[in-house]
């Protein structure tokens, strides 16, 4: 599903296996790219979704994680090894990741299956960019769902959109790494930049509009990532 030009998103619970996150494919200057990969369930068709958006899996050069999960980055190790795909994390969610922590990548807590420990081949930094065909990455560093989460600034001509993983509409637990005072100043720091467009962890191929606002109401709800599913969030927020 094309979002703009040179970025898809070929990964999300309604594209491809219901426990993946968001998958999104970019177009570097050197290369194409993935900020996501989804889990080794839906591993194999978002390959299939990839191909549907004209590029071959194998060109794929490296991924971004937002962070250390299994939904985000579970499948990681499989585009290492069959494509000898590069690993980018920030810092603090590289351990869990290598070690195959299961419980603090969240595969036993909600997936009810066990992490493959995966090599992290690079760090990503706050201010970290890739050149794209006709945009540019920048990562800002966005910690509270887990103390390594960082979302991705795209700037595309006039447009601004901001890729954010799970530091909106996240769910927060300790035993995944959450940290209440650090989502909270992220929060403060999301809302007072500006977006055309957002995107997040766990949603449908779509770029949100009428981005500032709809952050803040992300910020307003964040009570509600204790429990994201309490209530019948659709019917409620409007992301
Ligand atoms: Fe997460």
């Amino acid at each position: 599903m094309k979002l703009l030009t040179n970025i898809y998103q070929v990964g999300g619970p309604s594209l491809t296996h219901f426990f993946d996150a968001t998958v999104t494919l970019l177009k570097g200057k050197d290369g194409w790219f993935l900020i996501d990969c989804g889990t080794p369930e839906g591993y194999e068709q978002v390959k299939e979704n990839i191909r549907k958006a004209g590029v071959e899996p194998s060109q794929i050069k490296f991924i971004l994680g937002t962070h250390g999960h299994y939904d985000h980055v579970g499948a990681a190790h499989l585009w290492k090894e069959e494509f000898g795909c590069r690993l980018f994390l920030h810092a603090l969610d590289r351990e869990q990741v290598e070690a195959g922590d299961s419980v603090k990548t969240s595969a036993a807590l909600l997936y009810g299956t066990q992490s493959v420990p995966c090599l992290v081949d690079g760090l990503i930094a706050e201010g970290d960019a890739w050149e794209g065909e006709g945009f540019t990455v920048e990562a800002l560093y966005t910690p509270g769902h887990t103390m390594g989460s960082v979302s991705f600034e795209v700037t595309a001509g006039d447009y601004r959109l901001l890729i954010a993983g799970d530091a909106v509409w996240g769910g927060f637990s300790e035993k995944i790494g959450s940290s209440e005072e650090a989502w909270r100043e992220t929060l403060d720091k999301i809302t007072s930049r500006h977006y055309d467009f957002y995107t997040f962890g766990h949603v449908n191929p779509q770029l949100i509009a009428d981005a500032d606002e709809r952050l803040k109401e992300a910020k307003m709800a964040f009570g509600n990532y204790y429990n994201p599913w309490f209530k019948t969030f659709f019917e409620t927020y409007r992301y």
